[in-house]
């Protein structure tokens, strides 16, 4: 039985977009709702109680939008509150967390660099996937202070975003690592310079086509493929402004948002 309601798809901003683009480009039939957390981002320095009570807002808000599925596109929120956001409510999620697997399995020199914020390092779920994974792998930690806010502002390039990206790639470059994980899903915004500042001997790790086709396998497993012949839609939300949002995206992307919506969060002991 197919299911047309929407998948939801949920970020502290605009870094969910390097997820909801790979699941649009792999479901063209599904219909979406994307939700940036806008009025209350950077995640990244928040409590994990914090961070929990802004997901389940969230997420209460894409199931009350018929969401039949919630992708959690963010790294930070996904380790601190995605085993309770499924042991709150009966959809299926699917989360992400920062690729240590995969850079494991590319690195030669058994060196990897995983760039993410405080709060995704300080979780129980990032230990737990070094000992799974990489466990015979040295892991360089590097937080990134104000990435987020640049990609927030929609600037990636010029001279202040490239010697930011330079200050916290050195210490990795130093510690001659071969592998970099992108762990936060702003971060793919940046790639490029990344790219440009590493070169090509480092591969750069960003696992947002392999949570795409994790959401095809949910679909698939829960009988949840949309069978929509009608046009897809994409529907934005953002807790912060409206035109600030489409101004953001029309930089990183260039993409023009139809419609998008600004709402506020039912936030007990956050706002
Ligand atoms: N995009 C988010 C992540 O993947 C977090 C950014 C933030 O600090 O709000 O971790």
């Amino acid at each position: 039985m197919p299911n047309n309601r929407p998948i939801g798809v949920f970020d502290s901003g605009v870094g969910g977009l390097t997820i909801l683009q790979e699941i649009e480009k792999q479901f063209p039939a599904e219909q979406l709702l994307y939700f940036a957390d806008s009025a209350h981002c950077p995640y990244g320095a928040r409590s994990p109680e914090q961070i929990r009570e802004l997901s389940h807002a969230i997420v209460r808000f894409l199931v009350a939008r018929e969401a039949k599925v919630v992708v959690v596109a963010c790294n930070t929120a996904s380790v601190a509150s995605l085993a309770y956001l499924r042991a709150n409510f009966a959809i299926p999620f699917v989360g992400i967390v920062p690729a240590v697997k995969p850079a494991a399995q590319t690195t030669h020199k058994k060196r990897i660099g995983v760039l993410a914020t405080n709060a995704t390092f300080q979780g129980a779920i990032f230990e737990d996937l070094i000992q799974k994974f990489a466990n015979d792998v040295t892991v360089i930690r590097q937080v990134c202070p104000g990435w987020v806010e640049m990609v927030e502002d929609g600037r990636i390039d010029g001279v202040d975003v490239e010697e930011s990206v330079k200050r916290y790639v050195t210490p990795l470059l130093e510690s001659h690592v071969d592998a970099i994980v992108l762990g936060c899903t702003h971060y793919p915004f940046l790639r490029s310079t990344i790219e440009r500042l590493v070169g090509s001997d480092i591969s750069v790790i960003d696992p947002a086509a392999a949570v795409a086709r994790q959401v095809g396998r949910i679909l698939d497993t829960h009988g949840l493929r949309s069978s929509t012949a009608e046009t897809r839609s994409v529907q934005f939300f953002t807790t912060g402004d409206s035109e600030a949002l489409r101004r953001t995206v029309k930089k990183l992307t260039g993409r023009d948002l139809v419609d998008v919506e600004q709402v506020e969060l039912d936030l007990p002991s956050l706002s």
